[in-house]
């Protein structure tokens, strides 16, 4: 008998045909956000849940999980929706899906850093709006990218593309991480997050949402930022303090910012759609035809690997 497994979003096409033919799939047909007792509902008798950033799978729901699930499969490279621990505790295996997201995300930090540093918002509204008056020589300026410091937070896969992306535009690397990072020593390394952010004219998040990293762009750090520097997200909105974030933004201490991510999400704080040296997206780092598919092949990999009695590959927790 195939296993059961709860896709609690609607997945793209291609995915979804290859699940029925090795699943028997519990399908969430209107696409709708589940609360946790109607995950707990749908889980009933599921043996593994293909899950999503939308889901949150914390310690009281895992705790909660029917005894017959038995593997978590996040359709994500992300797990800080999902508690490790808990799911550890109930011996629940957790898969991501690294790797096949790094291109599209990195992608979209150089889209944050041009559309932050060009004030791609502000100009973009000139042209909805209709009050592009002339082309002027002192009008909208923006800022270059070429020759300038770009701090790097974290890097892992994704911060590695980033650099390899920035490199082409002629900015200078350096970055912070637990350790120095092979393959970059034409990069300069910082012990401390203190450090980079001295010496960072852009700074782009890549680390991951952790209790050590969580709030940790916040007033304090922010103001170890050059005069008229700018901020980049990819990672997960709670990484930054909105306040502090906001309030540099207010004064001119940053220049700019790009978001994909925020805390929150969908519902973002308003104050953001109010700055014009905000240029802001809507969580669209992964998103791509090619990639999605990519990652909900990854995430029924694993979840094959599991139930022929392999480990997966992404094994997570
Ligand atoms: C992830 O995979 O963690 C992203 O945030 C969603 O694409």
């Amino acid at each position: 008998m195939a296993p059961k497994l709860l896709i609690t979003r609607k997945l793209p096409n291609d995915v979804e045909a290859r699940a029925a033919v090795s699943f028997d799939v519990c399908p969430n047909l209107t696409d709708g956000l589940m609360d946790q007792s109607a995950l707990l509902a749908r889980a009933e008798g599921v043996d593994g849940i293909l899950a999503t950033v939308t889901d949150r799978l914390d310690a009281s729901t895992i705790a909660t999980l029917p005894a017959s699930v038995k593997i978590i499969a996040s359709f994500s490279v992300g797990t800080d929706h999902i508690d490790l621990e808990a799911a550890r505790a109930r011996g629940i295996i957790v898969t991501n899906t690294p790797d096949v997201l790094t291109d599209a995300t990195a992608d979209i930090a150089l889209l944050l850093l041009l559309g932050a540093a060009r004030g791609a918002a502000s100009g973009m509204a000139a042209i909805r709006d209709n009050t592009w008056a002339n082309w002027a020589p002192t009008g909208m300026l923006g800022i270059s990218l070429t020759g300038k410091r770009l701090g790097i937070y974290g890097m892992g896969r994704i911060g590695q593309a980033v650099a390899a992306r920035a490199r082409a535009f002629g900015m200078l690397i350096h970055y912070h991480n637990r350790h120095a990072v092979k393959g970059q020593e034409d990069a300069t390394f910082h012990q401390t997050l203190a450090s980079l952010l001295a010496h960072s004219d852009f700074l782009s998040i890549n680390c991951a949402s952790t209790a050590q990293t969580r709030g940790s762009i916040n007033a304090q750090t922010l103001a170890a930022l050059p005069h008229g520097a700018i901020v980049v997200n990819t990672a997960r909105g709670d990484i930054v303090n909105d306040d502090a974030l906001i309030a540099s933004l207010t004064t001119g201490h940053l220049a700019a910012v790009g978001l994909d991510v925020f805390n929150n999400e969908p519902n973002i704080d308003p104050r953001y759609r109010t700055l014009p040296n905000a240029f802001l997206l809507p969580h669209l780092g992964s998103a791509t035809q090619e990639t999605r598919n990519a990652m909900g092949f990854r995430a029924l990999d694993n979840l094959d690997d599991y139930f022929a009695g392999r480990v997966p590959r992404d094994r997570v927790a």
